[in-house]
C-alpha cells in the first residue's frame, strides 16, 4: 500500500551484546519490512546503564530516532553532550530545566511524525504526571502520526496510557521491563499498543545482565557491579503499519535470535 507508513520500533538495547545483535539484524530488517522509520530505545546501550558519546556514535546512523528512559542520565557525559546527540530524545516528563530534545517531528512521505517518550510513575522515581504532560504536548503539536514510547514498570499504568491515548495517537509502545509481552493489538480507535516491546541483548541473564550478580544483589541486598550477558542474543521490537492520517492498521511482534 503506497499510502501507509511502516515503522519499526526496537526495544532497549543492553550493552555491547545488545549493540552487536542490533547492528547485525537492523539492515536486513529495514530491507525486509521496507521501513519508512526506525525508532530505537537506547537507554541501556553503554554497559547496560545509560549512553556515552562513543556508543551513541556507534549506532547513530542505524536508526532515525532514539528514545531513552530512567537510565538516560546514568553517564555524566550524557548531561554535558545530549544537546549534540541530534537523534536522541530524553523523556518528556523529567524536570524542564534538563537538557536534551523532548520530542522530534520528522517529515516522512510528506507526513509529520511526532516521536516522544514518557516515564511512568508506578514503582519508579517521581516525575511529572505523564498523562497531563502528554495532553499538553498533543495540544500544541501538529502531526498526523504520533508514536509514544511509554517507559514504565506497571502493566496497569501502561494499559491506562494506551487507552487514555486511544484514537489520539498512532501507537503507545511500552518499554523498560525488558520482557516482550504477547498483548500487541490495535485498540478500538486505531491506536497500536503493546505493554512491552522487550529488549535487544542477552536472554540468558536477568534483564540482560549476568544472573549471578543480580541474584546476590536481590538475595543479600548487597550492591553489586552488574555485567551484561553475552549469550543467546535477541533483537526485540514491533513493526507497525498506519495510514497517512496516523491510524494504525497492524502491529506485529519481532523477536530475532542470533546464533551463538
Ligand atoms: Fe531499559
Ligand atoms: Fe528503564
Amino acid at each position: 500500500m503506497p499510502d501507509e507508513l511502516k515503522i519499526l520500533f526496537i526495544g532497549d538495547i543492553v550493552g555491547k551484546p545488545g549493540r552487536k545483535v542490533f547492528s547485525y539484524f537492523i539492515p536486513s530488517l529495514i530491507e525486509e519490512y521496507k521501513t519508512d522509520l526506525v525508532i530505537v530505545n537506547m537507554e541501556n546501550i553503554a554497559g547496560g546503564f545509560g549512553i556515552t558519546v562513543k556508543t551513541y556514535g556507534e549506532l547513530e546512523n542505524l536508526a532515525d530516532v532514539f528514545t531513552s528512559g530512567n537510565h538516560v542520565w546514568d553517564k555524566k557525559e550524557t548531561l554535558e553532550n545530549i544537546d549534540d546527540m541530534q537523534k536522541l530524545l530524553r523523556p518528556l516528563n523529567v524536570h524542564p530545566s534538563l537538557p536534551g530534545r523532548k520530542y522530534k517531528i520528522l517529515k516522512v512521505k510528506g507526513v509529520r511524525v511526532l516521536v516522544t517518550s514518557l516515564l511512568g510513575r508506578v514503582f519508579m522515581k517521581p516525575v511529572d504526571d505523564p498523562f497531563q504532560t502528554i495532553d499538553n504536548l498533543l495540544q500544541k503539536i501538529e502531526a498526523e502520526v504520533k508514536i509514544i514510547d511509554f517507559h514504565a514498570e506497571a502493566t496497569s499504568e501502561k494499559e491506562a496510557m494506551g487507552w487514555y491515548l486511544n484514537g489520539r495517537v498512532t501507537a503507545v509502545i511500552g518499554t523498560h521491563t525488558h520482557v516482550q509481552t504477547a498483548d500487541e493489538h490495535i485498540l478500538s480507535k486505531d491506536t497500536a499498543y503493546i505493554t512491552d516491546v522487550g529488549m535487544t541483548g542477552s536472554l540468558d541473564g536477568i534483564l540482560g545482565f549476568r544472573k549471578e550478580e543480580v541474584i546476590e544483589k536481590i538475595v543479600y541486598g548487597i550492591p553489586k557491579r552488574l555485567e551484561t550477558c553475552k549469550t543467546n542474543l535477541h533483537l526485540n521490537g514491533v513493526f507497525i503499519k498506519c495510514n497517512l492520517e496516523g491510524k494504525a492498521h497492524s502491529i506485529e511482534r519481532i523477536d530475532e535470535t542470533m546464533e551463538d
